[in-house]
């Protein structure tokens, strides 16, 4: 026979269980033996039916709180754990959104200057109307001297300091190419005047000090059409290399010269100002030798299957590596190929600098 005594057990029992229950599901457990169909409290519930109706009214309102009392507590503990259940999953996945983000390759990785310089004259010519033109650094010997009017045996070819290959079984002797001017062969062997191709590359010579490395860049530049002549050539370079230097102005000498593959040849020198540290380009009392260039030689034009009757054209060459430095403010050529990462962090561009007219080009 149960007695007011018991239910007290009981509840203190049911709420001591309910509230060591650490999760949502060992709390479940907890109320399924208490209200459950065969819950020890339901138990309880039921005997109310076999009591005579004095009994009743002292064990239904009784039951009735135990019930309820255990319920409630039941709820509110539900409660509790998932309150703090949610703050375990906020604490546990914290972030701190005013952390800078860590940066990619996109922003960590930088553009070697020569690069750099390269995208940036092709940026400048392609304005001009030039398109770019490429061949292979492994070059014949007919291609980078023959056909640019170097006779077999013409001491020309000795100043080029070239790098051989291997004769071939046939005799052939391939070598790296000495020049960017072989592009010049292959474009106009390729393609009906006019002509205005820009040609950057790599090239190659025996030679190593502060402006000499046995790998080099050249850009080459060709305009072949009917009337094409000097006053051109000269407009060319100067809306070049103010372009490129970034200054109002700048003042050409030209020097006559030789190349076999131009007559007359000339090398241009652009004022200049020598400072410590840097050259400064458009101003000065000085004179910088910057390129060679001529009208392309009428044997060249033979060589290439263009009548030199109909078509004349002009012609350069510019060292890449050179125009970057003096832009760049890098004294040491060799520096450039020395693949050195503290190097290339501190004269690098990043990656989305691209160079544009409009956009700017080392801006
Ligand atoms: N090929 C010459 C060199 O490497 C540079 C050069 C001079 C290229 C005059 C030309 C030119 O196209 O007309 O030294």
């Amino acid at each position: 026979m149960t007695d007011l005594s018991d239910l007290t057990t009981l509840e203190t029992d049911v709420l001591s269980a309910v509230s060591a229950a650490s999760d949502e599901a060992a709390l479940e457990a907890v109320r399924v033996a208490a209200l459950g169909k065969k819950g020890s409290v339901s138990e309880k519930m039921k005997t109310l039916g076999g009591m005579d109706p004095e009994q009743r009214k002292t064990f239904g309102p009784a039951l009735n709180a135990l019930r309820d009392s255990v319920a409630a507590a039941i709820a509110s503990r539900k409660a509790a754990l998932a309150d703090a259940a949610l703050e375990a999953r906020l604490a546990a996945e914290r972030l701190d959104v005013s952390l800078p983000v860590r940066e990619t390759g996109l922003e960590t990785g930088r553009i070697h200057p020569v690069s750099q310089a390269t995208d940036e004259l092709i940026a400048i010519f392609s304005a001009m109307g030039f398109s770019v033109a490429e061949g292979p650094d492994i070059e014949t010997d007919e291609l980078n001297f023959t056909a640019l009017n170097f006779p077999v045996g013409h001491p020309a070819r000795e100043m080029h300091d070239t790098f051989f290959l291997p004769t071939k079984v046939d005799g052939e002797r391939l070598l790296l190419r000495t020049h960017t001017s072989p592009v010049q062969v292959r474009t106009m062997r390729a393609q009906k005047p006019p002509i205005r191709v820009i040609c950057p590359g790599r090239t190659y010579r025996f030679d190593m000090d502060q402006t000499h490395t046995p790998m080099f860049h050249q850009v080459e530049g060709l305009v072949i059409d009917e009337s094409a002549h000097l006053g051109h050539l000269k407009w060319v370079l100067e809306e070049f290399l103010k372009t490129f230097f970034e200054v109002p102005s700048v003042e050409l000498r030209f020097r006559p010269s030789f190349f076999p593959f131009t007559e007359p040849s000339m090398e241009v020198d652009v004022r200049c100002r020598r400072l410590p540290n840097e050259v400064r380009i458009g101003e000065g009392d000085d004179w910088l030798e910057i390129l060679g260039c001529g009208m392309v030689h009428p044997n060249v034009l033979r060589n290439c299957g263009i009548d030199p009757d109909v078509y004349q054209g002009f012609a350069w060459g510019m060292g890449i590596d050179r125009i970057a430095m003096l832009k760049y403010g890098m004294p040491d050529l060799r520096d450039l190929f020395s693949a050195d990462a503290r190097w290339l962090a501190h004269y690098g561009f990043k990656p989305l600098d691209v160079p544009s007219l409009a956009g700017g080009l080392s801006s």
